[in-house]
């Protein structure tokens, strides 16, 4: 099965009563595990959360903390781009190099980097003084 089916089985499960928008994300570790995570929306609609943030979730669950390759599908008319908060977390945790591909249920697909995503990305080097 292919990144892109995983995101797309786990959307199923996604919680979206108030967008009615689900997105399903699945992620490849270094070391080949694939954790998926669907949006969890809430009634308190700032509580909700985004289907990546929950793949990131399961997989720092499990000990790991190195992604290469993302996948991260919808219903949309084009492929669904993560949200900035997300670019933020998937850029804790994956290289520039790293693949993430957007996918739509009827099959457009974009790959593009997560230095695409988020140029000039906030690091822990600008905590450095020195
Ligand atoms: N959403 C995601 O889960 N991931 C994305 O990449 C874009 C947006 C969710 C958040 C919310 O539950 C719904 O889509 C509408 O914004």
């Amino acid at each position: 099965m292919s990144l892109i089916d995983d995101a797309r089985a786990v959307r199923e499960n996604a919680h979206a009563p108030y967008s009615r928008f689900k997105v399903g994300a699945a992620l490849r570790t270094a070391s080949g595990a694939v954790f998926v995570g669907c949006n969890v929306e809430n009634v308190a609609y700032p509580e909700g959360t985004c289907a990546e943030a929950g793949a990131i979730a399961a997989m720092v669950a499990a000990g790991e903390h190195e992604i290469a390759e993302v996948a991260v599908i919808a219903d949309s008319p084009d492929p669904v781009p993560p949200c900035g908060g997300c670019r933020q977390k998937l850029a804790e945790f994956a290289g520039g190099d790293v693949q993430v591909t957007m996918a739509t249920l009827d099959g457009s697909e974009h790959v593009v980097t997560v230095a695409d995503l988020l140029p000039g990305a906030f690091g822990a080097g600008h905590m450095e003084r020195t």
